[in-house]
């Protein structure tokens, strides 16, 4: 069904396609894992930037760029400031950007996500960073919750904050299953639906990248 509806909806010619296939390739060669998000699921991300007119994006977990690459050559205006851990992922992450002709509009924070946040948090709320108008958190999922309370601390009010796979092809309801990913994706749904700020909803997807879902979130 991926294959069929994009070709109609985003066929091979559109200006971005031959950027976004290159990413997969080199990311694929230098051995990262297949964690990339689906073209149906970068476009998804990429429309609701436009639609909302976001200037700003945060995202964490840049892996090899793709989904940042997607907001980016989606909408002139946008900016993505993506963290990532992974020093090679970095590397080729910046090297796809690169070859994007995205380097000026996307910029890649090595270090480990909760210290980049805090420094990010600082920035914002000392007025030399603007506001974020689309967060997504899709890196070490045990620190789910601890990326989406410092990302409410950054966020235009009314803004969304996506938390990528948090339902793990069902595990999210294995209560036999207490890995460390589970149990983050568990806490960010639970502590969410406490949150006095945030209106969300879980978004089940399947698709090219099997079954999974999102947990989407507007931040008051
Ligand atoms: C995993 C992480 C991802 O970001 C993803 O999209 C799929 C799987 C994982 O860690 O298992
Ligand atoms: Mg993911």
């Amino acid at each position: 069904v991926d294959a069929y509806t994009l070709s109609h909806l985003h066929p091979t010619e559109r200006a971005n396609s031959q950027a976004l296939q290159d990413t997969l390739t080199a990311s694929t060669q230098a051995g990262l894992p297949s964690h990339a998000l689906s073209p149906a699921q970068g476009k998804f991300i990429a429309l609701h930037c436009r639609t909302m007119r976001v200037t700003h994006v945060l995202e964490v977990g840049t892996l090899g760029g793709y989904s940042a690459i997607w907001m980016a050559s989606m909408n002139p205006q946008l900016t993505v400031t993506t963290v990532e851990c992974n020093k090679t992922h970095a590397e080729i992450a910046r090297a796809n950007i690169e070859r994007a002709g995205l380097a000026d509009r996307i910029e890649v924070i090595e270090g480990f996500g909760v210290d980049v946040l805090v420094r990010l948090r600082g920035e914002v709320q000392a007025g030399s960073r603007p506001h974020f108008g689309f967060v997504f958190i899709d890196a070490d999922k045990a620190n789910n919750w601890r990326y989406f309370q410092l990302s409410m601390d950054m966020i235009i009010s009314n803004s969304v904050i996506c938390v990528d796979n948090v339902v793990r092809n069902g595990q999210l309801v294995d209560w036999s299953d207490s890995n460390p990913s589970v149990l983050g994706s568990r806490e960010v749904v639970e502590k969410a639906g406490r949150e006095p700020r945030v209106d969300s909803v879980l978004v089940q997807t399947v698709g090219e990248k099997g079954y999974d879902g999102w947990l989407w979130a507007v931040i008051s």
